[in-house]
């Protein structure tokens, strides 16, 4: 089965709004109209409006976060139903900087994956060991442990609407990205572990890598048979960067 490549800006809290109407312009004038892969940027809550006002119509906009319950007395959060009211594609949910700072954990991240479905909005669940996990061989736990909590909670098919990515923590903003083949490996056994539930979709869903993907290493982690685009940070705050790994995805979803 073939996966549409998907090509995911994370700018964590970065930018302001002269940055947000600078990367718009630059998507506008250097995205081709017709691309056979999926764009997305994600800025911080107060830029969403602005993105997805002036964002090139192909190009999804997403929150870096959402929160678990629907409305309320909840300071200082915003909601699912907010974000699919103001026009949000998608939501990040269980970054690791969310995990750690946050303290946010399997249930709590599995709660708002479940919210985000439930407004409509795509999910991408994000998981990844630490590099005390992998030093001692506990990546597959690590890793599985944060999906089966969402599964456990929503089950196979509603898992299967969202999009998982793999951001091993020791190579986030590290510029060490995983090789090709350490990516792969864990994609291809997240994969494999979902066939167990429902094969089809075990096949149908796209697998991220993240974690300092740029333009010079986009093009063999991409081509990994597991591997179904990236989820970026670093190297989506500049133009220049973002659509370096964009000509890369665009390449490889022409066969080239
Ligand atoms: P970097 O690309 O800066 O390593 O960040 C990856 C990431 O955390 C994307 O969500």
């Amino acid at each position: 089965m073939s996966r549409r490549l998907l090509v995911a800006g994370n700018w964590k809290m970065h930018g302001s709004m002269q940055f947000v109407k600078e990367m718009m312009a630059e998507l506008n004038s250097s995205l081709p109209a017709k691309i056979n892969y999926d764009v997305a940027v994600f800025p911080v809550y107060i830029h969403l409006y602005d993105v997805i006002t002036n964002k090139p119509d192909h190009v999804k906009c997403g929150a870096q976060n959402l929160s678990e319950y629907d409305d309320g007395a909840v300071t200082g959060e915003v909601s699912a139903k907010m974000l699919a009211d103001l026009g949000c594609d998608m939501v990040l949910v269980g970054h690791s900087e969310r995990r750690i700072r946050s303290n946010e954990g399997n249930e709590e991240v599995a709660k708002k994956f479940a919210q985000a479905l439930k407004y409509g909005l795509t999910p991408i669940l994000c998981v990844g060991e630490s590099l005390v996990q992998r030093q001692s061989g506990a990546t597959q736990t690590a890793v599985w442990q944060q999906i089966q909590a969402v599964l456990d909670l929503v089950g196979i098919e509603k898992l299967g609407q969202g999009v998982i990515a793999y951001e091993p923590v020791w190579a986030i903003g590290t510029g060490e990205s995983a090789s090709a083949e350490q990516a792969q490996e864990v994609h291809q056994f997240i994969r494999s572990q979902l066939v167990l539930n429902d094969d089809t979709i075990a096949r149908r869903i796209r697998i991220l890598y993240g974690g300092s993907c740029k333009g010079s290493n986009a093009y063999e982690l991409f081509s990994m048979p597991d591997v179904d685009g990236g989820l970026i940070g670093g190297a989506s705050l500049t133009a220049q960067d973002f659509m370096a790994i964009c000509q890369q995805a665009d390449k490889l979803s022409q066969g080239v």
